[in-house]
């Protein structure tokens, strides 16, 4: 594996999974295999599970992990190719990048997008310039329009999880939902796009995803998936839901409801098979999702979290390899 930006980069979901599993069991099986080698961490926007999870599967692997809060420590950065820099930015990351290509074996980043122009953040303009000047491996901790190792640690925990419950799903193929949620404040695409990519890339599941009208994803990530506005018929039979807002893509960066009956409730839980439910953190409690339901038996939110370091040591090990 060169870079980790997409689903793209993966050669074979399940033997990453698996490899991710085999961590989990075995967290410093391979603590050899980063000796010597040293990880950047950059992070334009806020984080918490990201970052930790990030420097713990580094460290389990016998890297050193260097976090830089660039966004809000570092020189404001300069991504115009030809920019007259005589305003507020202070360094191009033409200049910037290279450098940390000398310091670090891998970049890791997280940019966030601008949510005000979808042809600029659907470009991904940012990460792809650091990938473009760095000249070493480069890790997306959540870019402008994907969200991969949420995704990866989004079908680990699926994966383990149907083992733990064979005797419900059975032989056939999981029911995956995605559903919007109402929440105060415009969020990207980002997780949406990307749990929809890897379930899609993935193609062990019958896939669903709900929202209301005008919330529709970017069709390069959704195809292949059923699509309804009827929250109550996705949710039928539902083996696992997973919950999370996104703003509008069409009327870009937009909120176009705050209906709160699509916050997932205990009694909407009934119509399902017994779901188990998902979302990648932080909610809003009660705008996003119910405490009855982040509190109730069905969640497996908190083992989501969890996984995200198997996830990251998974994907770090793959690059560790071919460095
Ligand atoms: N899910 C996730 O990426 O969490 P953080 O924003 O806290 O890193």
């Amino acid at each position: 594996m060169k870079n980790f930006l997409s689903v793209h980069d993966v050669a074979d979901i399940n033997a990453l999974v698996k490899k991710a599993l085999a961590y989990k069991a075995s967290p410093f099986s391979e603590k050899a295999l980063g000796q010597n080698k040293r990880i950047g961490c950059l992070f334009l926007n806020p984080s918490m599970r990201t970052r930790l999870s990030t420097q713990i599967a580094a460290q389990n692997l016998g890297m050193e992990a260097i976090v830089f809060n660039i966004g809000s420590e570092g020189w404001a950065l300069e991504f115009e190719d030809g920019a007259i820099m005589n305003g507020t930015t202070v360094e191009h990351v033409k200049d910037a990048a290279p450098i940390m290509g000398n310091y670090f074996d891998i970049l890791a980043i997280r940019t966030f997008p601008s949510l005000k122009d979808r042809e600029e953040d659907y470009s991904e303009k940012y990460i792809r310039q650091f990938v473009k000047y760095a000249g070493i491996p480069v890790v997306s901790l959540e870019s402008a329009t994907l969200h991969p190792l949420q995704s990866l640690t989004d079908v680990i925990t699926i994966q383990e999880a149907i083992g733990n419950q064979q005797s419900a799903i059975g032989n056939a193929k999981p029911k995956i939902v995605l559903t919007w949620a109402p929440h105060v404040k415009p969020l990207p695409q980002c997780v949406a796009n990307s749990f929809a990519q890897w379930i899609n890339a993935w193609g062990e599941a019958d896939f669903l995803i709900t929202h209301p009208e005008g919330y529709d994803l970017a069709e390069e990530f959704t195809r292949g998936a059923t699509i309804t506005h009827n929250q109550d018929e996705a949710l039928e039979n539902a083996d696992f839901i997973y919950v999370k807002n996104w703003s509008s893509y069409q009327q870009y960066g937009q909120i176009l409801s705050t209906d709160q009956s699509w916050m997932l409730t205990s009694e909407k839980l009934k119509l399902t098979n017994n779901a188990k439910v998902m979302h990648c953190l932080p909610v809003r409690r009660n705008v996003e999702l119910s405490d009855e339901i982040l509190d109730g038996t069905n969640s497996i939110i908190t083992k989501e979290a969890s996984n995200r370091v198997w996830a990251a040591q998974a994907v770090l090990s793959e690059i560790l390899q071919s460095i």
